[in-house]
């Protein structure tokens, strides 16, 4: 039954003009049927480039705005419209605003979970992949950061030259696994490396083998010669990874780093949003687009 309803759509696809671009958490099935999955910073170059007149985006709101962002000329299409990140909405364009009047000489840099408002407010966007590099990289040597803890902290620990200022914003997945957690499953599993996304807490990055993005976390356990992983990051990568690798064992840090918004795309979804019954055109207007795209382009500028 599943493979019938891939072969539809991959049927479909192709007679509509549409690319489908698959966040590296969505199911399997879905991916498969992709013509790209990635880590948030692989999907926003992709957007750019994809030479289809229509992308279906499967993955959250912001990840569907963000391709709308770079390409206007495109329809783009949220597979599920009740999908969003709990951690794009936290905090509100004035508070931003506010906090910057208290640190005038402060660069905001701004993860790219955030809402398109938002961005208005950043100077430059990063990812998980890429916000080293560029905090790195802007001339700036004073960083506000929003709206991740636990990826800021991250972030300051590998760039102790700056001077950062952290907001309490963060994933409500990844940001409720404990230290405990990492150690009972290290207990179980005493010769697996730990591989962990930066969105965790401190005290539990701090035990990691490989911190990185989603597909960074992919990468590193394919090429590795190790044959047993804790994956510190939602718990499709896990399934992804026991599908690529059958010689590995992969363990979850956690049964609970389940994403509810991004489990919600499933394979009938990305069918019916093809037959036009399903998924949500994003609209945006234009003095929104101009003024958030800015600093999504001085990510890729400085990203690479
Ligand atoms: P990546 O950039 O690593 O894909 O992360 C996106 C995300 O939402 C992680 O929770
Ligand atoms: Fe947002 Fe966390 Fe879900 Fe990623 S895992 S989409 S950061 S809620």
């Amino acid at each position: 039954m599943i493979k019938d309803l891939q072969s539809k759509i991959l049927e479909l696809k192709k007679k509509t003009d549409v690319c489908i671009l698959a966040h590296s958490y969505m199911s399997e099935e879905v991916c498969e049927v992709a013509d790209f999955v990635g880590d948030s910073y692989a999907l926003s170059l992709k957007a750019k480039t994809a030479p289809q007149s229509t992308i279906l985006m499967c993955g959250v709101r912001f990840m569907a705005e963000t391709v709308k962002m770079l390409s206007p000329q495109k329809r783009v299409i949220l597979a599920s419209p009740e999908a969003g990140c709990p951690m794009a909405e936290q905090f509100d364009k004035e508070v931003i605003q506010q906090v910057k009047k208290l640190y005038p000489d402060y660069a905001v840099v701004a993860y790219v979970n955030t809402t398109a408002q938002l961005k208005t407010v950043a100077d430059v966007c990063v990812t998980s992949s890429s916000a080293v590099k560029i905090c790195k990289a802007i001339p700036q040597k004073n960083i506000l950061f929003i709206p991740d803890i636990n990826l800021g902290k991250y972030v300051q620990s590998q760039v102790p030259e700056k001077n950062f200022k952290l907001l309490s914003g963060g994933c409500p997945t990844h940001a409720k696994i404990e230290e405990e957690d990492f150690f009972a499953v290290k207990k179980a599993h005493p010769d697996a490396l730990f591989l962990v996304h930066p969105e965790c807490r401190e005290e539990v990055v701090k035990h990691a083998d490989f911190v990185g993005s989603t597909s960074g976390i992919m990468d590193f356990a394919e090429k590795s010669t190790a044959k047993e992983f804790i994956i510190g990051t939602e718990n499709s990568i896990v399934q992804h990874l026991q599908y690529k690798c059958h010689d590995k064992l992969f363990y979850p840090l956690s049964k609970d780093l389940v994403c509810h918004n991004m489990r919600l795309t499933t394979l009938p979804d990305v069918y019916n949003c093809l037959l036009g019954v399903s998924g949500e055109e994003i609209v945006m207007e234009e003095e929104l687009r101009v003024k958030a795209v800015k600093c999504i382009e001085r990510m890729i500028e400085l990203g690479g």
